[in-house]
């Protein structure tokens, strides 16, 4: 591990960030500094060279090369800090195994709470196999339910922003809502940006319980219509391809054709998070936690969509 690379203001509280140079990681590590907090971001060696360090380093985290590989370096990296935030990213070997060295780590340097990297749709609650990245988080989930520390995940359901990039849903092109099912089966939808707001008031939340659920907005596919209608001014038309079963058959056929195995995200495992969500099977339950932080706000898919024209 090297030393710290730039100092924080004393007496806020410290926060550990791994894969603080992800996308969701570096917006969680600024929200921390907007916040107030000293911010360690845990980099791997060859990433310490490279621009989202750096840009790191300009809003005053310290920026910290660890091994992952090694229990030691990693509680070293980890004392003093009041939570550890993993926003890591990957298969197995990240989310299951270095993910777990890392919740090891935390518990040898006696750090009170962890957040892992789940920011999805409710994990929980969908059958092992019908989501590749789903059935880790959950062998993760138990892993840390075992573990002598207080873990919080935050479930956020679909990064909103996937609508206006590789979620095949909303459709500018030829002005389309593409859904499978029931096109009132209500969606739960957060910006990355906001997810990574909520994250970091949580982080520093010393009170939270093992789940905490939010939605920048709940919609439908047809209430995604109307929202890409009136964001767009132009009139969007809903299309339904088939059911649920057929999305299955489809998942099958592109898993044998494009099986990708070592892609976080292979176009199969996008279909089966659709699947997750267009069926209710990982549908947020209860009351949502937005009102949770003041002074939060939510991005609705109307304004993302417009901010998008
Ligand atoms: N709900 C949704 O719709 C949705 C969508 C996308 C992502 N997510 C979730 O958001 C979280 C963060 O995803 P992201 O897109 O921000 O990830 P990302 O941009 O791919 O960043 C991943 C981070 O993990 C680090 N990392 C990768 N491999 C590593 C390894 N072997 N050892 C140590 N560090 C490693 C990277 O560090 P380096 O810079 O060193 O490579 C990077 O900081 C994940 O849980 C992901 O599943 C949710």
């Amino acid at each position: 591990m090297t030393e710290p690379t730039t100092s924080a203001p004393a007496n806020s509280p410290l926060i550990v960030l791994a894969g603080a140079t992800g996308a969701l990681g570096l917006l969680i590590a600024h929200q921390l500094r907007r916040r107030g907090a000293e911010v360690r971001a845990l980099v791997r060696p060859a990433s310490l060279s490279g621009a989202e360090a750096e840009s790191l380093r300009q809003q005053g985290v310290q920026v910290v090369a660890v091994d992952y590989g090694s229990l030691a370096d990693l509680t070293r990296a980890c004392q003093g800090a009041g939570c550890v935030v993993s926003a890591l990213n990957g298969l197995r070997d990240i989310i299951v195994e270095t993910q777990g060295r890392l919740l090891d780590a935390a518990v040898a340097a006696s750090v009170p709470r962890f957040i892992p990297s789940d920011f999805s749709a409710d994990f929980t609650r969908v059958s092992e196999g019908s989501n590749r990245n789903f059935d880790l988080r959950r062998e993760f989930a138990r892993r840390l339910d075992n573990a002598p520390i207080r873990a919080t995940s935050v479930l956020n359901g679909m990064f909103m922003d996937l609508l206006r990039g590789t979620a095949p849903v909303v459709l500018a092109g030829p002005r389309l809502v593409l859904y499978w099912g029931n096109a009132d089966q209500p969606l739960d939808l957060t910006t990355m940006q906001d997810t990574a707001d909520f994250t970091a008031a949580a982080a520093l939340d010393p009170t939270t319980p093992r789940y905490l659920r939010v939605a920048g907005e709940v919609a439908s596919p047809r209430q995604l219509r109307e929202a890409a209608s009136a964001a767009t001014g132009r009139p969007y038309r809903l299309l339904r391809p088939g059911g649920l079963g057929l999305l299955s058959t489809l998942i099958s056929i592109t898993k044998t054709m494009v099986p990708a195995p070592n892609d976080v995200f292979p176009p199969w495992q996008g279909m089966q998070y659709l699947r997750n969500m267009l069926s209710g099977d990982a549908k947020l339950q209860g009351p949502l936690d937005n009102n949770r932080y003041p002074g939060l706000e939510w991005t609705t898919v109307r304004a993302l969509l417009a901010a998008n024209r």
